[in-house]
């Protein structure tokens, strides 16, 4: 198959990459990547120079540089990754979210649609939800978006929903709990916490710290999303979930003890404004369905996640300089 991976120099769509790129030997994966603060080249130097993969630089907002790279590459299926996902800079600076999560989840929708590609997977998010105090969300839960960043996926979401309703385009979409893992840009929370802590800087905890999240490691992701690629059904969504929820106190003093480090690193800060106190989502269909269901420890996730920060000074110091440290400085002011 000829995959198009937009979004596939950031975090996620690496790990993707080379998931795809080890498991299906006969497979050329074009990675599609505007390169933006969260998109590095660095973490696909393992498979750079196979022939089976090439890069792309472009921004799926553009529809002319995405059609010409279907044309140009044979492209059979899409995966999308390319998103802007943090929260706090969505509070701050919704533009791009609009643009991105919006205007270019349609791109690839028109693009899917004209040249009669066989499958679009949209990656997403739990968080177009909402927040839930007890219980857990379903595929059938209503959209109920508390951020911009929420919203302008939830807008994506449902620009795949009616252009499958509408045209049969052949879109599959996921919501997915939090990620962790390597490669992981150092905002979220716990590169971030992991890496001030390196660096023998405090962990800013927003609020009371008892919002809770439900994680999901890299690995169990991708094949998540290999199985969304080649086994569902067009038109279906699956919630990507592990049941693995902690409250971010709790996060927190597991990566302190993990690392050697006292509670008095902890610095209370003032809370996100809109923080949804708590994610849970309902995977049961995805189990059902496709057979899929998490492997990976979250404690022992956790410690390899770690180790990678530990191992991988050079990748996130260069990351936490120039534009990362302005944007934090206006958060904190
Ligand atoms: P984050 O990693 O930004 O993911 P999301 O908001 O998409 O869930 O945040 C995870 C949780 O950690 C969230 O409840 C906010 C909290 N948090 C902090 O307490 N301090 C921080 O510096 C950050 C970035 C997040």
């Amino acid at each position: 198959m000829k995959l198009l991976v937009c979004g596939g120099a950031g975090f996620m769509g690496s790990h993707f990459i080379k998931y795809i790129l080890a498991k299906y030997p006969d497979y050329q994966v074009v990675n599609f990547d505007k390169l933006t603060y969260a998109g590095y080249l660095e973490n696909l130097h393992e498979v750079e120079n196979d022939p089976r993969y090439k890069f792309v630089q472009g921004d799926i907002c553009d529809r002319e540089i995405l059609e010409k790279t279907v044309q140009e590459f044979g492209i059979e299926a899409i995966v999308n990754y390319a998103a802007e996902t943090h929260v706090d800079r969505s509070i701050m600076d919704p533009d791009a979210f609009l643009r991105t999560d919006v205007l270019g989840t349609f791109n690839l929708l028109e693009v899917t649609k004209k040249f009669n590609l066989k499958k679009m997977v949209q990656v997403s998010t739990d968080e177009v939800y909402g927040s839930i105090e007890k219980g857990s969300f379903t595929e059938e839960s209503p959209f109920a978006p508390n951020s911009p960043y929420a919203a302008a996926k939830a807008g994506g979401d449902h620009l795949c929903r009616a252009y499958f309703v509408t045209y049969q385009t052949p879109v599959v979409v996921s919501h997915s709990c939090n990620f962790y893992g390597a490669n992981q840009y150092p905002e979220k929370i716990i590169p971030l916490f992991i890496t001030n802590l390196l660096e023998g800087k405090k962990v800013p905890l927003y609020g009371d710290g008892k919002n809770v999240r439900e994680w999901i490691h890299t690995s169990d992701h991708c094949r998540a999303i290999d199985l969304l690629l080649h086994k569902a059904e067009p038109g279906e969504v699956y919630n990507i979930g592990t049941g693995q929820e902690i409250e971010n106190v709790e996060l927190t003093k597991l990566i302190l003890a993990e690392m050697g480090q006292g509670e008095e690193m902890i610095e209370p800060v003032k809370d996100r404004p809109g923080h949804d106190r708590r994610y849970s989502i309902n995977w049961s269909k995805i189990k059902e369905d496709l057979g899929w269901e998490p492997e990976k420890d979250f404690g022992e996730g956790l410690e390899e996640t770690i180790e990678w920060y530990r191992a991988n000074e050079s990748w996130w110091r260069k990351l936490k300089s120039g534009e990362y440290l302005e944007y934090y400085k206006k958060q904190y002011k």
